[in-house]
């Protein structure tokens, strides 16, 4: 075992935690862990773009209304207001780190998805994150003072005090623990941790998220005594491929920005049955829409289909997508895309103040894994990375200030990770079994549309999974699979619950036992391992 010390730790490397790190390296040292190899994020998945007011015909008046229309009314509004007006500047900023975002002629090419009322999505062609990850990999690992560590997943957080009856505000974060490739712990030890992990969409059978994204960071605060809110707003996006041999590929919104038409086998386009709006209604919308028609045909996937559009703009906007359908044998020049809706984004996360910060001192949390009030109980498109960039920044500020007060000490001493009477595991096949189980109950009962009885359903397996789970955890040594099985057994659950506690349908949580918004839910709910 090692111990690492630096002033930040980031655990993380999308938008959110390279950003923040950018940042923070200015004023201290930085240790950034992550799951995969650097790149490996949500972030670099991310093709439709990044919202911000950046032309004359239109104003933060409209894009700030249009963040609240699509969250239901549980969208914060000072919240809104204050990240939709800070949004040109961290666009400045990326830019001046040399982001290329697409021109038209010397002016940025503004595109539009579901729920814009303008054009207002900066875009690099349809591989948007790729572009700005790249850009922030090369500042970060250019600098001196911040190390990287690939290949190491985040266990449990450090806390000053692990019983159960200690409450969050009495707690104080001096790094995590963390398990290398070889299986091997390490203690992270920082002055300010911060989780940048992402969401956890991988607890879906279906999902356009990459395999890291098991709500690791959410996890780690659960058990670390923090609440979780609004976990039952997931959003599923309306479009990825559908195709045997193709996991998680988005077929961005931008494609029905710029005209795509939503078509069933028999070629009829069936969105105007569901909203005025059509295709660029808002995704929770087209997603029960699709869910809604392939449930009464019986068929596996719906169609997109640009073929009225001009080839040339095809392959010029879409180059990622053109390609990537091309080699799995689908000509979108030509033939409708196969399509079918997939877990993409969680609206909800870990509680945190309008800076990012927890309840735990020296411990913050920024972008998908936290929740800022931004999204309420939809997320307008592309305003994810926008939320990234504001409230890393946002996080810096606070953590600059703070230090200006006190100066950062070192944290030498810490508890050294103890496997107790674990042995080597001889049931590996527990942990593929649940895996898929719960992958797969959650699709079935807490997807797209719910009930009580699914959940309740759901419910159960989960308790008797999770027992199962916990007993394996302290047998046995520690793999990256049993964590990441332990945590999206653990985020199960709490969407569970709080889409228990939600009885009424608003934005992302539709049930079929309360179809109708109630204003007596015109609140956030809150899960904590307390209750
Ligand atoms: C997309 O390109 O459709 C995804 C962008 C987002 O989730 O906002």
């Amino acid at each position: 075992m090692s111990i690492y010390n630096s002033d930040f730790l980031i655990i993380g490397s999308g938008i959110a935690g390279l950003s923040l790190a950018a940042k923070l390296a200015e004023i201290g040292s930085v240790n950034i862990i992550t799951k995969r190899d650097i790149a490996t994020s949500s972030t670099n998945l991310a093709q439709g773009g990044i919202a911000a007011v950046m032309d004359k015909s239109d104003s933060f008046d409209l894009h700030i209304k249009d963040t609240l229309k699509t969250g239901y009314g549980l969208s914060n509004p000072e919240i809104v207001k204050n990240a939709i007006k800070s949004a040109p500047k961290r666009i400045e900023e990326l830019i001046a780190l040399g982001v290329n975002f697409s021109k038209k002629g010397k002016k940025l090419d503004l595109g539009i998805e579901g729920g814009h009322s303008k054009r207002r999505v900066l875009h690099a062609t349809d591989m948007t994150g790729k572009e700005i990850e790249a850009k922030l990999i090369k500042k970060c690992s250019a600098n001196k003072n911040i190390r990287i560590y690939e290949n190491h997943i985040a266990i449990d957080l450090l806390l000053k005090c692990h019983a159960s009856s200690c409450k969050p505000s009495k707690n104080q974060c001096a790094g995590a623990y963390a398990l290398d490739n070889a299986n091997q712990v390490h203690n992270f030890l920082a002055n300010k941790t911060i989780l940048a992990s992402g969401g956890a969409s991988k607890v879906y059978l279906y999902t356009s998220n990459g395999d890291e994204i098991t709500g690791d960071g959410m996890a780690m605060a659960f058990r670390a005594g923090l609440k979780l809110v609004n976990m039952e707003f997931v959003q599923f996006h309306p479009t990825c491929l559908y195709h045997p041999k193709v996991k998680s590929f988005l077929i961005s919104e931008a494609v029905r920005g710029e005209g795509g038409i939503l078509r069933l086998k028999n070629g009829e386009a069936f969105m105007r049955k569901y909203s005025p709006d059509k295709e660029l209604a808002s995704r929770d919308i087209v997603a029960r829409a699709i869910d809604n028609e392939l449930k009464k045909s019986g068929n596996e996937c719906v169609y997109l289909d640009i073929t009225h559009l001009k080839s040339d703009f095809i392959k010029k906007r879409f180059p990622t997508i053109y390609g990537k359908c091309l080699k799995h044998g689908i000509n979108i020049l030509k033939e409708p895309i196969p399509v079918v809706p997939a877990a993409h984004f969680f609206c909800g996360g870990i509680e945190v103040d309008s800076n990012s910060k927890t309840k735990i001192k020296n411990l913050f949390a920024v972008g998908e894994v936290s929740h800022t009030g931004l999204h309420g109980a939809n997320r307008l498109a592309s305003n994810s990375l926008l939320e990234g960039a504001v409230f890393a920044h946002k996080a810096y500020l606070s953590i600059k200030k703070d230090l200006v007060r006190k100066p950062l000490a070192k944290h030498s001493k810490s508890e050294t990770w103890n496997s107790g009477n674990a042995r080597p595991s001889d049931e590996a096949v527990m942990i593929t079994h649940n895996w898929a189980e719960i992958r797969t109950l959650m699709w079935n009962y807490v997807g797209i549309v719910r009930s009580d009885k699914r959940l309740e359903r759901a419910e159960s397996r989960m308790k008797i999974i999770s027992d199962e789970i916990l007993k394996y955890y302290w047998d046995f040594f520690l793999t990256r699979d049993l964590l990441e099985l332990r945590n999206i057994a653990c985020i199960a659950q709490q969407i569970i619950r709080s889409a228990q506690l939600r009885k009424e349908s608003r934005g992302l949580h539709y049930t079929i036992d309360y179809p109708k918004k109630s204003s007596h839910y015109a609140k956030n709910t809150t899960v904590d391992r307390y209750i």
